[in-house]
């Protein structure tokens, strides 16, 4: 049987037209969220990552803007300039693009984040509120695939879940998000030092490929009626393109749409999610320091 296809493209634009109401009543206040992201280099990805956030934001009426600093730039520069975006009331949501130049810490830099405009939730307060099941801004792509899981209709309690993949941005706060209330999943993560990763995918309910390799989970390791999330996106080259580049998932796609339950595509899937968790993130920053109610 073949798979229903969660489209990201789709569902972040519902996502992203729900904002309009609370952009709408930080409007009557005279507040316009902001979201200012920092891209420090110009590693391809990374600029492209950046000018679809930007625009995504400026779409729904967010004031954004993209600070471009060159590669050469300082750890102590770049610290300085959060201090002050820091202290900016019209910077609502604030980012630094990763991966940062080698010679930039990106521990400390992510500390200096104010956590109140931490829209990315990488800053140890939201990690750590994330793991307490408390208050706090969620990371964008795992909040991401939890929209998409729940799109599917499918109950989530008890499920068997393995992610492949602990990234910190990925893997690991999805994990723990889906062992909490309200998802309940019994949740498995596997990476490059797992033993025996298909015995351990063929077993899951749901399959989450968040490693960044092409084909890392094949249509052989999934179970027929599995929902399949693919979080990757890799660049490989292919000459049919323009750019000389194609972008695909973790998943091999076609085989595994004629097994799984639900699949999610590359590009158009997680991609748009992860975006449309940011501006989300922006508007609900920007509702807490204006003490304007996110949802009515
Ligand atoms: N690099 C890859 N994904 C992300 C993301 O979600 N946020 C930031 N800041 N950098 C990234």
């Amino acid at each position: 049987m073949a798979a229903t296809v969660i489209s990201g493209k789709l569902l972040s634009q519902e996502l992203r037209q729900a904002l309009a109401a609370p952009i709408a009543r930080l409007a009557v206040q005279g507040v316009r969220p902001g979201l200012t992201v920092i891209l420090v280099g110009e590693d391809p990805a990374s600029v492209s990552y950046v000018t679809g956030k930007e625009k995504d934001a400026r779409e729904i009426g967010l004031n954004s803007e993209t600070i471009r600093l060159p590669v050469s730039t300082s750890e102590e520069e770049l610290l300085a300039l959060i201090t002050r975006l820091n202290a900016d009331p019209a910077v609502h949501g604030l980012l630094v693009q990763l991966p940062l130049p080698p010679h930039i810490r990106s521990a400390r830099v992510i500390l200096a984040i104010d956590p109140a405009k931490d829209v990315d939730g990488f800053h140890p307060v939201s990690v750590g509120q994330l793991v307490l099941g408390g208050p706090g801004f969620l990371p964008c792509t795992p909040h991401g695939v939890l929209k998409m899981l729940q799109k599917t209709g499918v109950s989530l309690t008890g499920a068997e879940v393995v992610i492949v993949g602990r990234s910190n941005i990925v893997g690991k706060p999805l994990a723990l998000l889906l062992m909490q209330a309200p998802y309940h999943c019994t949740v498995t993560v596997c990476h490059t030092k797992t033993k025996n990763l298909k015995a351990h995918t063929l077993a899951a309910d749901i399959v989450i490929a968040a490693a960044g390799h092409p084909h890392t989970v094949t249509a052989e390791m999934i179970r027929p009626g599995a929902i399949v999330i693919d979080v990757g996106v890799n660049r490989v080259p292919d000459a049919s393109k323009a750019s000389g580049f194609a972008l695909v998932g973790d998943t091999d796609y076609a085989g595994i749409a004629e097994k799984a339950s639900f699949v999610t595509p590359v590009p158009g899937g997680v991609g748009p999610m992860t975006r449309a968790m940011l501006v989300e993130n922006t508007v609900r920053a920007a509702c807490l320091s204006t003490g304007i109610a996110f949802e009515e």
